[in-house]
């Protein structure tokens, strides 16, 4: 460790909560682990971040980001292996990401140092809180938000960077079932469907609850202008396997630049997968639903990993995709979180050691 680290304070908390949690049966984000970084920025820069016991913070009424919104976040996650030795995943592009949302939302941004060595300091402290059984791992969320005070609708002049963590199961609980959208857009171009701004996901849950009444889980996005072309899951980047091609979208200032999806691509070329990055119309997806050209659709992300879709509805109809025994999903699944979590070579170079 650098100076950097050396600066960054400690306080560490009296009891730990540890012995109240069931690690055998982790849900998805619900329990925090003992501690969280605090990294104020105030006067034009970024103080000393701060390891504190994980507690309430306290804000002005007026805070901006009541108000106005000013958030954004990342989300990333810590595994464990059989050595008790600690691994993240491509984290530098998690804080390159972090940094492009800060300067779409005219938030400052984070020097590096302050990110990773402030990340790694309390991954080191919180370390038992790392869970070792299956499917599961320490989620965590960095994020900042605007804490300075003001109804004047400008950027804040403080904010706070906040690391905080949470041992977690999966994402979903069981199939995922997709509506595809035509009336609501999540992102439009010109807007901020790259960047990971809160206002992104509070503008989704509207059109997902309407969804969730009808039985399904999950949102397919399709672009505003047009409703043709699909774009994004929910919070996952989405695949289709047409025949043995197995397609996304391209990124777009309306689609998050997912790290899964990124590494998913390297990964099936790697396997020797035909890929396309394309633009993929929903026609083309309900013909090839109806001519059984259809193989395999999944969302990709950190929280969802690669989560297989069993039915998508479009136009009050349900599409129910195959279930095949040697799918693309598993396979790339497999390979990625074997990499995550030090079970297989990393020939990539992908995996971190803290
Ligand atoms: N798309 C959206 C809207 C997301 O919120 C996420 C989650 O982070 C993703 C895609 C997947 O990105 P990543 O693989 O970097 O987690
Ligand atoms: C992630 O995959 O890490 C996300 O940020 C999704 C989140 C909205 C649960």
């Amino acid at each position: 460790m650098n100076s950097t680290a050396q600066k960054i304070l400690v306080e560490k908390a009296k009891t730990s909560k540890i012995n109240q949690v069931d690690f055998d049966n982790l849900s998805f984000g619900s329990v925090f682990s003992d501690h969280m970084l605090v990294c104020d920025y105030r006067n034009g820069a970024w103080e000393t971040p701060k390891i504190m016991p994980y507690q309430p913070i306290s804000l002005e009424p007026s805070a901006k980001i009541f108000h106005y919104g000013q958030s954004i976040f990342e989300g990333m996650k810590a595994y464990k292996d059989g050595n008790n030795d600690i691994f993240l995943f491509r984290p530098l592009d998690n804080f390159k990401r972090l940094n492009i949302s800060a300067k779409r939302m005219a938030i400052p941004e984070l020097p590096e140092a302050y990110f990773m060595e402030g990340l790694t300091t309390l991954l080191e402290l919180d370390k038992d809180w790392i869970p070792q059984t299956a499917g599961s791992s320490l989620y965590i969320r960095p994020f900042i938000f605007a804490s300075g005070k003001g109804f004047h609708a400008s950027p804040a002049d403080e904010y706070k960077f906040i690391i905080a963590t949470a041992p977690s199961g999966s994402y979903f609980a069981g199939k995922v079932q997709v509506l595809i959208e035509e009336t609501y857009s999540r992102s439009a171009n010109g807007g901020v469907g790259f960047a990971k701004a809160g206002g992104n996901y509070a503008g989704q849950f509207y059109p997902t609850q309407l969804a969730v009444k009808k039985g399904y889980n999950q949102v397919i996005w399709t672009d505003d202008n047009t409703h043709e072309y699909i774009e994004e899951a929910g919070a996952m980047n989405i695949f289709v396997r047409i025949g043995d091609t197995l397609m996304t979208g391209p990124t777009s200032d309306r689609i998050l630049d997912g790290i899964t999806r990124k590494s998913i691509l390297e990964i099936a070329k790697d396997e020797g997968i035909a890929t396309e990055v394309r633009k993929i119309t929903v026609t083309e997806v309900v013909e090839a639903a109806k001519n059984g050209t259809l193989k395999e659709m999944f969302g990709a992300g950190t929280a969802a990993v690669v989560s297989p879709i069993s039915t998508f509805g479009y136009r009050n109809t349900d599409y129910d995709l195959p279930e095949l025994s040697d799918s693309y999903a598993s396979r790339l699944k497999k390979r990625i979180t074997d990499i995550q979590y030090n079970r297989a070579e990393d020939p990539f170079g992908w995996r971190f050691k803290v």
